[in-house]
């Protein structure tokens, strides 16, 4: 019996209890009571296995759809082709073109995280085919303040050939630098490529669980716009000057930002790559940059690319860990490196879960992550 099948029974249980003195009393004359007893359980039983769902109606509800205006196509002929000497380490020019992915993953990582880059070479990063479809994993890095790092990161990028560094100092706030790099090489180099997945290095992505997800949707995207990941709705700007994403009034004015996807996971179509690409490519970047996530929300915006909800991304609390669930999770975040290869492996031996434990174990994982924020459960965010 796993975790969660335990929690659930338990569950059912504790609702069986609180039901049955007053059934008791009333067991000669049955009432209403029994009849609400079950509605209230087979209301939790459903919620729960259509927790994502659920989730999704509501974030597609409360989104706004509403385009400015003058958003729309940027002319691809006003922004400068992305020139090789920006990047100081890269693969091949060629590698799209021999390797032909249908996912480029690009993992976003700081030239010291060499084993959180180990950690996902040797579970999903090392994952050339999925479903008989090509996937390719890169990392890309800034500049390390620290010389020796740097002469690391030369000798990684000659062994594995899959680092990509950018021309800018690696820091926290230099992130959205990285992402405009990451655009404008996957723009330029790998235009093949159905999709992009922007991927942070402390997250366990499945690329399956990606193409089992396309594929349901009957991939309407394969030449559309898709800007796929959890979306963040109407966040407005912090305005605190003593804090790390500070963002004055000067630099962005209004009082929410455009609903974007959090930036652990974010998924793009190719069309959606080039449209947000070459906004973020024509925008004014002002100081201090925004964060990362909502920088390539704007550029969205700019673009007309509207965010789409998927429940199966991490990006809020953190999910604790259940085969099931993680099976079915597209991207989980906050993962150790140690946890990433214990999880991986254990995803691995077992045969995969039937639709019903897949769907108690997503649901309950998910609740589980939501109580955890509800009782206080300590979250750095
Ligand atoms: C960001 O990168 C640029 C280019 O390398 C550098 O001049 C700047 O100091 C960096 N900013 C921060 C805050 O580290
Ligand atoms: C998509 O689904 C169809 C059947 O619904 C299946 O035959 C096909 O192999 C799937 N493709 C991928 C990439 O999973």
């Amino acid at each position: 019996m796993t975790v969660c099948e335990l929690c659930r029974d338990g569950a059912l249980a504790m609702l069986g209890q609180i039901c049955k003195p007053r059934l008791r009393k009333r067991a000669r004359k049955p009432g209403v009571l029994p009849y609400l007893c079950l509605v209230i359980a087979t209301t939790t039983v459903f919620a729960v296995v259509f927790f994502d769902c659920i989730e999704s109606w509501v974030t597609s509800a409360r989104m706004n759809a509403d385009l400015e205006p003058h958003a729309g196509i940027i002319p691809l002929q006003s922004v400068p082709p992305t020139r090789p000497e920006e990047f100081l380490l890269m693969p091949s020019p060629l590698v799209c073109q021999r390797a032909k992915p249908y996912i480029i993953t690009m993992v976003t990582s700081a030239p010291a995280n060499q084993r959180a880059r180990q950690a996902i070479r040797d579970t999903w990063g090392g994952e050339v085919e999925v479903t008989g479809l090509r996937v390719m994993t890169l990392f890309i890095v800034g500049v390390p303040s620290d010389p020796a790092l740097g002469k690391l990161l030369i000798v990684e990028a000659r062994e594995r050939g899959d680092l990509i560094q950018g021309r800018f100092l690696d820091t926290y706030s230099n992130l959205t630098l990285k992402t405009l790099s990451m655009l404008g090489w996957a723009r330029r180099f790998c235009p093949q490529a159905h999709f992009m997945a922007k991927v942070d290095d402390d997250v366990l992505f499945n690329p399956s669980a990606l193409l089992h997800f396309l594929n349901k949707s009957r991939n309407p995207y394969e030449h559309g716009d898709l800007y796929l990941g959890r979306v963040h709705i109407r966040v407005a700007p912090n305005r605190d000057p003593s804090s790390k994403h500070y963002l004055p009034t000067g630099t962005y004015s209004a009082s929410v930002f455009p609903d974007y996807c959090s930036g652990t996971t974010y998924v793009l179509s190719r069309s959606a790559l080039l449209k947000i690409s070459l906004a973020a490519t024509a925008s004014a970047l002002s100081t201090p940059l925004p964060p990362e996530d909502i920088f390539v929300g704007m550029c969205a915006r700019a673009a007309g690319v509207l965010p789409s909800h998927c429940p199966l991304f991490s990006g809020g609390p953190r999910v604790p860990y259940g085969r099931c669930c993680y099976q079915a999770m597209v991207s989980v975040h906050r993962v150790a490196p140690r946890d990433m290869l214990r999880y991986w492996a254990d995803l691995h031996t077992l045969p995969p879960c039937s639709w019903l434990s897949v769907r108690a174990s997503l649901g309950l994982c998910k609740v589980r992550a939501w109580l955890g924020v509800a009782l206080g459960i300590k979250q750095d965010v």
